[in-house]
């Protein structure tokens, strides 16, 4: 394919624009006479001053010269040699499309994210490099920065998903929302109720579940599991308080990326009490066995999954009568007369607060 005619251009000359003369010109060497149209160096990047990167970055990344003989698309035109078997992603006015800034996002995700391709010309860091490399930033304010224009690298744990500009250190930002497609409602899959659980408004317990409460973080961007398969995104549930133990029952929680709905959970009600546990309050029971409602709330069904009284009834099934406003009576410091929850840390943290006692559950 390096055989070719000693001027190319000729064979090309009612498409280009300018002359041949002109064009050699244009080159960082003038063409040299015979099968080779570069000079010396114009592939070695180690020969800054011959490099055709150095060359292109010389005259403002100007690809218009190159297009005359490698192609519109740089696919090879008449040249048969293409830019991309080098550099998959550049000359990005192709490979990323001009739809949205996002673009080169459903690159990256099509391919797995292979953000070492892009180290060669925006840097090491991502943040320009060295001056032999390109000095385009990723982290330009606007782009991969905080708010207040931090630069941040697109390996931060909130670029895919998350926050995008969110400080990279903010554990909860990295969680959605946004999700992956961009989604901001609680009722897209990818977004559901991570926020509440991750200590947002709404929470009626203090215990917030990060991350690994529900999934195997990935200890690096490229380790085993975390995007290399396809989704949903892998759930485990493995916070101890969603399965502690209670009246001789171990909620062993399930997560169903059919339904999208959780079960078994300690804190959605999965869990009992016997009246026969001579450790308990045997007096409040209107059964032998009390027992929370065990619900399984679906993960985008919003705040309507899991209202009063749907983890457990009010009061539970089991428990002596009581209307809302008399919890607070035996409940002392967890709920009010109204039936609202005055102190979360008491409430969802996998113990019995009653009569200002803290009771593990037998
Ligand atoms: C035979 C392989 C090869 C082909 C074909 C090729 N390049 Fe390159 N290109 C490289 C290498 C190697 C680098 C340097 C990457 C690095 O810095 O590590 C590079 C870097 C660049 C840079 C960045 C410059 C810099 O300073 O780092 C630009 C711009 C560029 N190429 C444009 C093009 C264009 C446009 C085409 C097609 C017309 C093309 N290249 C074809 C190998 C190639
Ligand atoms: C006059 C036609 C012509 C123009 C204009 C042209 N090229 Fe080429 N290019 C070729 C041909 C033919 C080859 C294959 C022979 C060779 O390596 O010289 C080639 C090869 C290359 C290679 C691979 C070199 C190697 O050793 O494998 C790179 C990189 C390259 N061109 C980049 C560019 C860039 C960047 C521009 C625009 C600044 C450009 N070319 C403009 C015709 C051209
Ligand atoms: C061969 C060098 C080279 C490689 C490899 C490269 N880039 Fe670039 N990139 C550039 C240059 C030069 C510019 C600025 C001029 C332009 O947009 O072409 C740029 C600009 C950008 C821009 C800004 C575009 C805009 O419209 O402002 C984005 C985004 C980008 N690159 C992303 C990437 C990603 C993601 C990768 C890896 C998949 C990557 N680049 C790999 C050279 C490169
Ligand atoms: C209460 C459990 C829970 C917690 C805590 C949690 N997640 Fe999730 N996460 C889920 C569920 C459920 C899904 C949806 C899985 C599906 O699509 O079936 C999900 C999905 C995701 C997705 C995929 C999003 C998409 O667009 O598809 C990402 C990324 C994610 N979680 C990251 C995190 C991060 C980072 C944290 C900690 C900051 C976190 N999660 C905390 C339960 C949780
Ligand atoms: C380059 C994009 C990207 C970056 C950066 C990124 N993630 Fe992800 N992450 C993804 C994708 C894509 C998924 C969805 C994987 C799936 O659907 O199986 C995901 C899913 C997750 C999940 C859900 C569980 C799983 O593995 O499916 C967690 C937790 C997570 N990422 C944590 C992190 C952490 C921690 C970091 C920082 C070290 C990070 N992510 C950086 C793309 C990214
Ligand atoms: C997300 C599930 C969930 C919701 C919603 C919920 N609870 Fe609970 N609640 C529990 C669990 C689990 C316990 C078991 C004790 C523990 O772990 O603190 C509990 C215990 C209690 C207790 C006994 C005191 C204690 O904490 O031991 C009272 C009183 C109570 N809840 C009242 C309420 C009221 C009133 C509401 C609505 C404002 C409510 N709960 C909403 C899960 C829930
Ligand atoms: C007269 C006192 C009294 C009233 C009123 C009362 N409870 Fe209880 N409740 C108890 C006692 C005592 C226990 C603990 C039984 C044991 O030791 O096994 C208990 C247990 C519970 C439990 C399960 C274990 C725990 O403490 O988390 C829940 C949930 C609960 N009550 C909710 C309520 C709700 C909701 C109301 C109001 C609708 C209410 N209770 C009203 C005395 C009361």
């Amino acid at each position: 394919m390096r055989r070719i005619v000693p001027c190319l251009c000729c064979a090309a000359a009612v498409l280009l624009v300018s002359g041949c003369a002109d064009l050699k010109n244009s080159l960082p060497n003038p063409v040299t006479p015979g099968p080779v149209v570069h000079a010396e160096g114009w592939n070695d990047p180690g020969n800054t001053a011959a490099f055709h990167g150095t060359y292109l970055k010389q005259h403002a990344w100007n690809l218009s010269t190159c297009k005359s003989c490698h192609g519109g698309t740089f696919a090879g035109g008449n040249s048969t040699v293409s830019c991309f078997p080098c550099h998959d992603a550049y000359p990005h006015e192709v490979k990323f499309s001009k739809s949205g800034n996002g673009s080169h996002v459903l690159y990256l995700r099509t391919k797995s994210y292979p953000l070492n391709d892009c180290k060669a010309c925006h840097g090491d860091d991502y943040f320009g490099g060295t001056a032999a490399q390109t000095q385009v930033s990723c982290g330009q304010a606007q782009c991969h920065a905080t708010l207040s224009g931090t630069p941040k690298s697109p390996e931060a744990c909130n670029t895919c998903h998350g926050q995008f500009h969110g400080s990279a250190n903010d554990t909860a930002s990295w969680a959605p929302p946004v999700s992956l497609n961009n989604d901001t409602l609680s009722s897209a899959r990818g977004v559901g109720a991570h926020q509440l659980h991750l200590g947002g408004t709404g929470l009626t317990s203090t215990t917030s579940v990060q991350c690994g409460g529900c999934h195997s973080v990935p200890a690096s961007l490229y380790a085993r599991g975390h995007f290399d398969t396809p989704g949903p995104a892998r759930v485990s549930l493995t916070i101890p308080l969603a399965s502690t133990p209670s009246g001789g029952l171990t909620p062993s929680p399930t997560y169903d990326a059919q339904t999208l709905k959780c079960a078994n959970t300690y804190c959605h009600g999965s869990w009992q009490l016997l009246k026969s546990n001579p450790l308990t309050f045997n007096n409040f029971y209107s059964d032998s066995i009390m027992t929370g409602s065990f619900a399984a709330p679906k993960w985008n069904g919003g705040s309507g999954e899991a209202p009063c009284g749907s983890c457990h009834g009010l009061p539970p099934k089991g428990h002596i009568d009581a209307s809302l406003d008399q919890c607070a009576g035996c409940h002392i410091g967890v709920v009010n007369t109204s039936g609202q929850i005055i102190d979360k840390s008491k409430h969802i943290n996998g113990k019995a607060n009653v009569f200002n006692q803290e009771l593990s559950f037998k």
